[in-house]
């Protein structure tokens, strides 16, 4: 079993990751002793999947399973306060209450959120179960749910006391979230590691296969730069967090332009990272040769690298984004494979032409 140790001054945290993990369950959870009830969040679709399994890893005299509905519409108030009122029926006298996320992002940013906000904080762990949770959202402690005006707007800075990852689970995984979940791999090791880089290019078969060894390599990699990430700006307060950001900013600009629901996230990551490159070689901070090494990489895995939408209402929906408040346009561009800079000051006249011209090509 892989064991990566997120170094966070206190509250440090484990993160294991086995083929097969879900049946250790038990004993892990056991050890961490962190109540005597646990409440287990999870989606319809993985409760459906994981029935039998998640009744032998939680029997009902130590649990409760509540399922919220699929999709980030889990991620609102309405679910937040269903979930709620159970886990407050469920909280007796003699009960000391820990929580168990069991899913995909959403799953974990809404029961991390819970943990967070209940009686001001109770355990949790994360057992994340889509392959963008497993390399991203479950490690790093944000948690959050959305309101009508934004993502994300009501949240915590909340760690695990545990993420626990069996990339087997990743075998129910529809085809198209796994691809997204690749998206966010081809991020990690476009802004870190081009020795990462190098396998994604070298393993492609197997990956798109989903071979065990290979799989588990790839989530270990991810995983640990993103804990190396976090471990040097735990609550966002240094900047060093926002290269994660590489290919969002045209990535949420395409989102809100669709409404968040058409243009699935890690596809607007994949033809918002080409655009941080092509917008980096138009301002001489990166070679020709690298970015079309982007490109390729995105079409081997059959990721998306062109958008189907207007490039001024684009552009119009990147200067009202929050990062443009001012007129000042910061992103994350590329430098060469395996490292980004934030480059400040963009004029949104550069903005405007490298769109029109991305949305022609
Ligand atoms: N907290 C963070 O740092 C962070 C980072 C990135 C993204 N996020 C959030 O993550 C969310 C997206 O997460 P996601 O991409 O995992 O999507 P998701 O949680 O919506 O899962 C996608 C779908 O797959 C299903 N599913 C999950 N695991 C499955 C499995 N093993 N087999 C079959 N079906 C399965 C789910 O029920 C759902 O229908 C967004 O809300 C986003 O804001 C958070
Ligand atoms: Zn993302």
């Amino acid at each position: 079993m892989k064991k990566i140790r997120v170094k966070l001054s206190s509250n440090p945290y484990n993160i294991y990751i086995k083929p097969n993990l879900l049946k250790s369950l038990p004993s892990i959870i056991k050890k961490y002793d962190l109540g005597n009830f646990g409440i287990v969040i999870t989606s319809k679709s993985v409760g459906r999947l994981y029935r039998k399994k998640m009744a032998k890893i939680f029997p009902k005299n130590k649990y409760l399973i509540i399922t919220v509905a699929d999709g980030e519409k889990a991620k609102s108030k309405t679910w937040l306060f269903k979930v709620i009122d159970k886990v407050v029926k469920a909280d007796t006298l003699s009960r000391q209450l820990f929580l168990i996320c069991f899913g995909g992002g959403v799953v974990g940013d809404l029961g991390g959120f819970i943990a967070a906000i209940y009686k001001r904080g109770i355990p949790y762990i994360q057992i994340p179960t889509t392959l963008l949770s497993q390399i991203d959202s479950s490690i790093g402690g944000k948690t959050a749910i959305d309101l009508p005006i934004a993502k994300n707007i009501l949240g915590a800075f909340y760690q695990p006391k545990a993420v626990c990852i069996d990339p087997l689970v990743l075998k129910t995984l529809p085809a198209k979230e796994f691809k997204q979940g690749l998206a966010e791999a081809i991020k990690y090791s476009l802004i870190k590691d081009k020795t990462f880089f190098a396998f994604l290019k070298k393993n492609h078969a197997l990956i798109t296969k989903q071979d065990s060894k290979t799989i588990t390599q790839l989530i270990s990699t991810c995983v640990r730069i993103k804990a190396q990430i976090v471990e040097a700006d735990e609550k966002e307060t240094k900047g060093l967090r926002t290269i994660l950001n590489f290919g969002h900013t045209l990535a949420h600009a395409l989102e809100s332009s669709s409404k968040y629901r058409s243009v699935p996230h890690g596809y607007a990551v994949s033809i918002g990272m080409l655009y941080a490159a092509r917008l980096s070689q138009y301002l001489k901070k990166s070679r020709s040769s690298d970015v079309s090494e982007v490109e390729k990489i995105l079409k081997l895995y059959s990721l998306p690298t062109k958008f189907l939408a207007n490039p001024l209402k684009l552009y119009q929906s990147l200067v009202y984004d929050k990062k443009f408040i001012r007129g000042k346009i910061r992103m994350v561009l590329l430098k060469n494979i395996g490292k980004v800079s934030v480059v400040e000051g963009i004029r949104p006249e550069t903005i405007k032409l490298t769109l029109e011209r991305f949305g022609t090509k």
